[in-house]
């Protein structure tokens, strides 16, 4: 990859998101991954497979559409959006002709930080606030994944006023200006808790709505789906669903998923 940043073109106060090579680099403990239920880093492990099938699903449907934005959603908080996110970006992430960054969106509840222990003054909160220009100082890049995250600290804040501002918009629009072989991933709060989720994926190419086994109901699906309306939905993902298709292969079941239109 080139040692460029990639800017938006335009206006003064336009934003780059800057390359690999211009990032702390980490190494991150495959056991500190496990430990907040990450796996899809190792294809070895059969708790991979779940994820290695639900990227390849996701990627073809976004490159029939030429679609790079993608958000991961749920009706009701703790559905696993998180792990969704974190385990589809890194399974992604392995394979050579992608490259991924994931952005921690919950502004309110961020938790990628944690999942991948990383640690820092500047988190997405404070380039949305205007406490730093830097994204540089926000990303991090885990090497041995081959992955980018850009986290969020949670701290108390008007997540509504800093979505609906002009820098979360030129954020989008930096992402955008990506090369074409990078998706980005945004792990977003649920569509019920606010408006938070909604702002986003307006601004996005497509979300994916988690729905988890025996709590996210017919209604909440449906009503979520229409407050997130017009925006396109790739698919959902069932989590935690314990009777799915790769039981055969031996697959540890609470990460199997269905994945569907
Ligand atoms: N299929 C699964 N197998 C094992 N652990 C899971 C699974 N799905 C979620 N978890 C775990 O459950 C907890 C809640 O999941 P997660 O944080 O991803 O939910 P969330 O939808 O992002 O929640 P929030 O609405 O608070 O952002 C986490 O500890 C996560 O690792
Ligand atoms: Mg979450």
């Amino acid at each position: 990859m080139s040692v460029e940043s990639y800017r938006t073109s335009g206006s003064v106060s336009s934003f780059s998101i800057p390359s690999r090579e211009q990032l702390l680099a980490l190494e991150i403990e495959p056991a500190a991954l496990e430990e907040f239920d990450i796996v899809s880093f190792n294809s070895r492990d059969l708790r991979s497979r779940p994820f290695n099938l639900l990227r390849t699903q996701v990627l073809k449907a976004m490159r029939e559409k030429k679609w790079r934005l993608l958000g991961v959603t749920s009706a009701t908080p703790e559905a696993g959006k998180s792990f969704m996110s974190a385990n589809l970006a890194v399974a992604m992430a392995q394979l050579p002709d992608v490259r991924v960054c994931l952005f921690d969106l919950d502004l309110r509840r961020g938790s990628l930080a944690e999942k991948f222990a990383v640690s820092g003054d500047h988190g997405l909160t404070q380039f949305l606030d205007g406490s730093t220009d830097e994204l540089r100082d926000v990303g991090r890049y885990l090497s041995n994944l081959h992955l980018t995250l850009y986290p969020c600290y949670t701290s108390r804040v008007n997540s509504a006023e800093l979505l609906a501002g002009e820098r979360f918009a030129k954020l989008v629009e930096a992402m955008r200006a990506l090369p074409d072989d990078v998706i980005v991933i945004c792990d977003l709060p649920p569509a019920f808790a606010n408006d938070d989720a909604m702002t986003i994926i307006q601004r996005l190419d497509a979300y994916m709505f988690v729905i988890e086994e025996g709590m996210t109901t017919k209604t909440e699906l449906r009503d979520a789906m229409n407050l997130l309306s017009p925006a396109p939905c790739l698919g959902t993902v069932l989590n935690r669903y314990s009777a799915g298709p790769l039981d055969a292969y031996g697959a540890y079941g609470k990460y199997d998923h269905y994945y569907g239109q």
